[in-house]
């Protein structure tokens, strides 16, 4: 079995010390860099745009995770690529035509990638998985970090790993959302391929330990 990956979100990251967190991630066992881009009005919340995605991929030495909770992200496709993006992950309920904008992600040389909310059934994606790269499954409700996990998650992974072996693709699980070394056994033996983690990774005493622990547990 291929081994489980960890992206810490970096939206709970220091932001007046941005690029020391960057380069702890860089030297730490964590495997990506998560990138939450909020716009106010698809999430109830803004984080930070352009300019800052520029100032973070000068310095970050691991593939960049993007994930855009924006709507209408087909007008930033190619921004996003130019700033370094290598996965680029869209929320499905953001999409009016989510088949054209995968195909709009891919042609700009990245992963393409679909978020669902803790509301959207896995089923909606029966006839695009096998043209997606990754799908995020949100295990909270998005727009902050530091929120509890929601336990139906484990169903959904289950659900969506069906759908995958069902057929014949080859896309990762990603769970964003309340993540800690807690809850990460019971979602990578669910079908979890990458576990993304904020505040867990940077609200702690020794954030290097913790991912190094966090990816041991994810892959025991
Ligand atoms: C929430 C974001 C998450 C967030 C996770 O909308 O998509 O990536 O940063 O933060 P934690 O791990 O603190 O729940
Ligand atoms: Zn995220």
């Amino acid at each position: 079995m291929s081994s489980k990956l960890i992206a810490p979100s970096l939206l709970a990251a220091d932001f007046g010390n941005l690029q020391r967190d960057i380069e702890m991630v860089n030297q730490s066992d964590a495997d990506w860099f998560h990138i939450d881009i909020m716009d106010g009005v698809f999430v109830p919340n803004i984080s930070y745009g352009m300019p800052v995605l520029s100032a973070i991929t000068k310095h970050t030495k691991k593939p960049v995770d993007v994930h855009l909770m924006i709507i209408d992200p087909d007008r930033y496709i190619k921004t996003f690529a130019d700033l370094g993006s290598n996965i680029l992950t869209v929320h499905y309920e953001a999409c009016n035509h989510l088949h054209r904008t995968l195909q709009a992600i891919k042609a700009e040389g990245m992963k393409a990638g679909v978020a669902l909310n803790p509301h959207t059934n896995i089923n909606v994606l029966e006839d695009t998985i096998n043209d997606i790269d990754l799908v995020l499954i949100m295990s909270v409700n998005p727009g902050f970090g530091g929120q509890s996990f929601i336990e139906n998650t484990y169903n959904k992974i289950i659900q969506l790993k069906e759908l995958i072996n069902k057929k014949g693709a080859s896309t990762l699980i990603e769970v964003d959302g309340g993540v800690s070394n807690s809850n990460a056994k019971k979602l990578t033996d669910a079908g979890a391929d990458v576990l993304v983690a904020g505040s867990f990774v940077f609200k702690s005493a020794k954030p290097l330990e913790t991912i190094k622990n966090l990816k041991e547990v994810a892959n025991s």
